[in-house]
């Protein structure tokens, strides 16, 4: 698409009676005195004192902190998990077993490291590639290292993943992309999370690293900055540094979140109740609020987004079409359960998953017009 289609589309979405999602993000006015603080120190990028601050506040928030550990900012969440895989130290050609219910960018982030993509399924309650999945391909396939996604901002079991890397020896690395604020490091678990705009805690476009273990925090630092140590390089990297006005925007985010998170526990309440009710409609199973909510229907997708753009309502096909469906991606290595190349819960998902509108803008109102609508699906 051109600039100008592109501007077209996203135009037309906001067209939508009820959005899908509308971004949270700070005002102007609460940005104020830190913007006033960047212009007195006169410090705009290279580590300066609102991103290590933010960086403070990022470790206690994700656990890295109490660990040992850090948290490291970057310019993306493809950034996190580029340089995060990459400072892991792998071989070349190494091969990573992730899920294909994800956003495009988990497959992207494996194939810029050097390393071999492999597809595996989700499970059927909180689709997500969990330990019992990893650890039955482990056993048939050679996999040097898992890559999870927190599907839709679920936060995975960090302990339970620090006990798989115990007792496989094969590595892992958490996509929680939309996951920052809930999910938590492990032990022997770093994770990458995403600061885009659409997510929970986003800031506009960043990215956050955190891990239990300082020299791999440090080593991702490094390669943030084009690899610098003192004045030469010492090992490669890029430029994936915040800026500080990035790390401004990130600040009061965090003061921001107690409400936000709370706003989004109460839509989830407030949807998980209402659809309860519908014959045929299935939620991802999941104790607190997601990023975003995808219902499957067994009448499926199509019908559904069909009776939803019929009512003003906009919906989106989260994570898919499945990663192995993209024409960029049509030769990835895929292992079913079934040891085929069949993948049964994220081919129904593709078939009958459609993310419904979820932001804190959403009124009583709109989740009743959605409710109301689903009813209506296969009616
Ligand atoms: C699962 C997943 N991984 C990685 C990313 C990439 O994050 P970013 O857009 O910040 O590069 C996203 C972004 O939406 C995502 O959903």
């Amino acid at each position: 698409m051109s600039r100008s289609e592109l501007f077209q589309h996203q135009q037309l979405l906001q067209s939508f009676r009820v959005r899908c999602l509308i971004p949270d993000l700070p005002e102007a006015e609460a940005l104020l005195p830190l913007l006033r603080q960047i212009d007195a120190n006169a410090w705009y990028s290279n580590f300066g004192p609102l991103v290590h601050r933010y960086e403070e506040m990022l470790g206690v928030l994700t656990g890295a902190q109490t660990l040992g550990g850090e948290a490291v900012t970057l310019s993306s969440g493809t950034a996190a998990l580029v340089l995060g895989l990459r400072a892991l130290d792998l071989p070349v050609g190494s091969r990573v077993l992730l899920p294909a219910f994800t956003f495009a960018a988990t497959l992207l982030a494996v194939r810029e490291a050097g390393l071999v993509p492999v597809l595996g399924d989700v499970d059927a309650e909180d689709w997500t590639l969990t330990p019992d999945i990893a650890r039955a391909l482990c056993t048939r396939h050679d996999i040097q290292l898992v890559l999870p996604v927190g599907s839709l901002g679920a936060a995975l079991p960090a302990e339970q993943w620090d006990d798989f890397v115990a007792s496989t020896g094969v590595r892992v690395l958490i996509d929680a992309a939309a996951g920052l604020g809930v999910q938590r490091v492990g032990r022997r678990t770093p994770v990458a999370y995403s600061l885009h705009a659409t997510k929970p805690l986003g800031i506009g476009e960043g990215g956050v690293f955190a891990t239990a273990d300082a020299t791999l925090a440090e080593r991702v630092r490094r390669s943030s900055n084009f690899g610098f140590v003192g004045g030469a390089i010492a090992q490669p990297g890029l430029n994936a540094k915040m800026s500080e006005y990035a790390a401004a925007v990130g600040l009061v985010q965090l003061d921001r979140w107690p409400k936000l998170h709370r706003l989004r526990q109460a839509l989830w309440q407030t949807y998980r109740e209402a659809l309860a009710e519908l014959p045929g409609v299935r939620l991802q199973q999941l104790a607190q609020a997601p990023a975003m909510i995808v219902a499957r229907h067994q009448a499926g997708a199509a019908a559904m987004q069909h009776t939803f753009a019929a009512a003003g309502i906009e919906t989106r096909r989260w994570y898919l079409p499945p990663l192995h469906r993209h024409p960029a991606f049509l030769t990835v290595e895929v292992r079913g359960p079934e040891g085929d190349t069949r993948l049964p819960v994220t081919e129904a998902l593709e078939s009958e998953a459609l993310g419904l509108p979820f932001h804190t803008r959403l009124g009583r109102n709109d989740i009743e017009a959605v409710v109301a609508t689903l009813r209506a699906v296969g009616a």
